[in-house]
C-alpha cells in the first residue's frame, strides 16, 4: 500500500523558499516525493536552493503579477501539473507603531502577505487545480492572534491571510483544499532580531522548552498538504511549541518586542 504522505508524481510551488521555513517546506516536499518549484528575490539564493534539493527556481518577487504567472507558467512547461501551492514568502515590515506607518509599506506587507497569495492560487486553479484538484497551504503566524508592540502592520496581514485561507476553502471546495499553518517563533533570519536577542527568556516561557526550526513548521506542511489531511480544509495548524496555551509566553514576547523598540527608536527591524 503507498503511504498516504506520499507525494510521488505531485507537483509543488513553494515561494521564499531560498532559506528558512520555506526552503525547509521544499526540501521536505522533494524527500516525500514531489517535484518542486521554487522562488525568492535573490537569485543567488534561488539557484542555489534549486541546486541543493534538484527543484527548478526562478527569481522574483510574489509582489510582481508577471513574476507569479510566470512562476506559473515554469511549473507547467517542466512538469506539466500544479498540485500543491504553499504561500511562504511574506515581509514583517514596516515594523513600528501603526500610527508612523508609512501608507507605501503598508501596501506592500498587503500585497506580499495577502494579494500574492491570492494571485498564485488564481493562476494555480485557472491553470491545473479547477480541472484535476490541488492542496493550497498559507503560512500565517500564531503572533496574528495577539495586538504587539511594533508588529500591527505584520500581523493585520496575516489575519486577512488567515481569513483568506478559509474563504478560499469555501470557494474551491471539493476540488481544492486551503488550509494554514501558524508557526511560533522559529529560528530563521526574519525573526533572528526576536529570539537572538532573547532566546533564553523566549525558550523558558514556552511549554515544549524551545524555539521553533524550520523543519518543525516543514513537517506540519508535508502533512496538510498530503492526501493523509484529505478531509481537512479551512483550517489552521499552530505549530508553537505550546506559544498559545501559555500566557506568560505572550507576556515575554511583548516585553522582548517593547525593548527592541526603545533600542532603536524610529528603526524598523532588521
Ligand atoms: N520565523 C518565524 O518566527 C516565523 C513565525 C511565524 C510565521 N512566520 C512566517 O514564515 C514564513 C517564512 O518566514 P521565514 O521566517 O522563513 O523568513 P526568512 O528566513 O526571512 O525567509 C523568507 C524567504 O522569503 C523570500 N522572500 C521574502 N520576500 C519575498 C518576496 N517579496 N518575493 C519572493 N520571495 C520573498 C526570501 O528570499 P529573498 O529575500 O531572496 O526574497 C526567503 O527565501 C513567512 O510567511 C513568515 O511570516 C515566520
Amino acid at each position: 500500500m503507498t503511504s498516504p504522505y506520499g507525494l510521488e508524481g505531485r507537483v509543488a510551488i513553494v515561494t521564499g523558499a531560498s532559506r528558512g521555513i520555506g526552503l525547509a517546506v521544499a526540501e521536505a516536499l522533494r524527500t516525500a516525493g514531489a517535484l518542486v518549484c521554487v522562488t525568492a528575490r535573490d537569485p543567488d539564493g534561488v539557484r542555489r536552493a534549486a541546486e541543493e534539493l534538484g527543484a527548478v527556481g526562478l527569481a522574483g518577487s510574489v509582489a510582481d503579477p508577471a513574476h507569479l504567472r510566470e512562476l506559473t507558467g515554469l511549473a507547467l512547461r517542466e512538469f506539466g501539473r500544479i498540485d500543491i501551492v504553499v504561500n511562504n514568502a511574506a515581509t514583517n515590515q514596516p515594523y513600528g507603531p501603526l500610527m508612523d506607518a508609512d501608507p507605501n509599506r503598508w501596501r506592500e506587507a498587503f500585497t506580499v502577505n495577502v494579494e500574492a497569495p491570492l494571485r498564485l492560487v488564481q493562476h494555480a486553479w485557472r491553470a491545473w487545480m479547477s480541472e484535476h484538484g490541488g492542496s493550497v497551504v498559507n503560512i500565517c503566524t500564531e503572533g496574528a492572534a495577539h495586538v504587539g508592540p511594533n508588529v500591527g502592520a505584520y500581523g493585520t496581514s496575516k489575519a486577512a491571510l488567515l481569513h483568506l485561507t478559509r474563504q478560499l476553502a469555501g470557494e474551491l471546495a471539493p476540488k481544492v483544499r486551503v488550509n494554514s499553518v501558524s508557526p511560533g517563533l522559529v529560528r530563521t533570519e526574519m525573526a533572528r532580531f526576536v529570539w537572538e536577542s532573547a532566546e533564553e527568556e523566549l525558550a523558558a516561557g514556552l511549554p515544549l522548552g524551545r524555539i521553533g526550526e524550520p523543519e518543525d513548521i516543514a513537517r506540519a506542511v508535508v502533512w496538510l498538504a498530503s492526501d493523509a489531511a484529505d478531509w481537512i480544509t479551512g483550517a489552521d495548524l499552530l505549530v508553537d511549541g505550546g506559544t498559545r496555551v501559555r500566557a506568560a509566553h505572550t507576556a515575554t514576547a511583548y516585553a522582548v518586542h517593547e525593548r527592541l523598540r526603545s533600542r532603536a527608536p524610529g528603526q524598523g527591524a532588521p
